[in-house]
């Protein structure tokens, strides 16, 4: 067998609950005033492709940005994270990014850990394929729960949350995750953590309204996602992207909007939907270095290191555990 279509070996721990939360997620978010949809659910195999494909688009700043700033500080990163920790990534998708530090690093075990299962063992293999020396535990979970981790013996624990995805949670539900973080990497850990900036309403709305459209399929697939796993009737052709800046909110908001009055049918339920209404998809919260800073700090974290690039578009911010 060819070297790069080798199986490498890793170890795979399911944590994630089972299809009828979707279910009810679905139910629930549909039967609101304000129909919404959890932004978890945009990521099948098929959602995480096109991520990826969204991080190569000119507009998309923030992977090029946050990656510029790995590449610029991996040395400085990798001393305050410490040699051979067990280290959690949170939402790892294709793991790219921690690559830029696994060498400097040496983890004693990395945790990889995403809902969407395939592409996280694809990915997966392909990282323990290139790094023989790293043992890769996958775990599948929703972190949008609580969780039960495995556990990976003592030692330092630090977690790794880049693309800026704690933006997706309500700022009440980001400082529950981050409590769980807390909790999972103990009093002597750390976070790395990837935060998106608030800036020009224009350049955010361009990075959501990308012109090839891939953004577009992306908020769409979450309609095809829930048609394959719940056996529901959505026809993606009846609802069009839409991605705007809230200033009031500090976020962008995507949604999918109903270009005529039809009814969907998902497990014996039917849920009507007019013209012009929207199903809102998924919030990305933009921080300023002071408001991440205080969210962290309810969240048991000292702020250590931040490191943005130029331009002011992205963080990264290293943070400590405090008692
Ligand atoms: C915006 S992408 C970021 C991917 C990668 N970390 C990066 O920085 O390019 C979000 C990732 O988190 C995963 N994800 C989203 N919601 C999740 C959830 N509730 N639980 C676990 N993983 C989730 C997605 O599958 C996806 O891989």
């Amino acid at each position: 067998m060819a070297e790069a279509n080798k199986k490498h070996a890793i170890h795979y721990h399911e944590l994630h609950c089972p299809a009828e939360s979707m279910a009810v997620e679905v139910h629930t978010g549909l039967s609101c005033g304000q129909k919404y949809l959890p932004p978890k659910l945009f990521y099948d195999k098929k959602g995480s492709e096109l991520f990826d494909v969204i991080t190569r688009l000119p507009e998309y700043y923030p992977t090029r940005t946050e990656i510029g700033l790995l590449r610029q500080h991996a040395a400085e990163m990798a001393e305050l994270l410490g040699l051979h920790s067990v280290l959690l990534e949170l939402g790892s998708g294709s793991s790219i990014k921690i690559r830029l530090l696994l060498e400097a690093v040496q983890p004693r075990i990395y945790v990889p850990m995403d809902i969407s299962r395939q592409h996280l063992i694809d990915s997966s293999q392909r990282l323990a394929r290139d790094y023989p020396w790293l043992s890769v535990h996958a775990a599948c979970v929703d972190y949008s729960r609580s969780w039960d981790m495995p556990d990976f013996g003592p030692g330092r624990y630090n977690v790794f949350f880049p693309g800026s995805s704690i933006g997706n949670f309500e700022p009440p539900a980001a400082l529950q995750l981050l409590r769980q973080v807390r909790q999972l990497v103990g009093c002597d850990g750390g976070l790395l953590i990837g935060v998106d900036l608030k800036k020009d309403a224009a350049i955010l709305e361009s990075a959501y309204n990308d012109k090839q459209g891939v953004t577009e399929k992306f908020n769409l697939n979450m309609l095809v996602h829930i048609n394959r796993r719940l056996g529901a009737d959505f026809d993606p052709g009846n609802f069009a992207h839409k991605a705007i800046y809230n200033a009031n909110h500090g976020r962008i908001e995507m949604l999918l909007e109903c270009t005529k009055d039809h009814c969907v049918h998902i497990n014996g339920n039917a849920y009507q939907f007019k013209l012009g209404e929207t199903i809102h998809t998924e919030n990305s919260y933009k921080y300023s270095i002071a408001e991440f800073h205080g969210l962290s700090a309810e969240a048991g974290f000292a702020p250590v290191r931040v490191w943005t690039d130029k331009a002011d578009l992205f963080s990264i911010h290293y943070l400590s555990a405090i008692e």
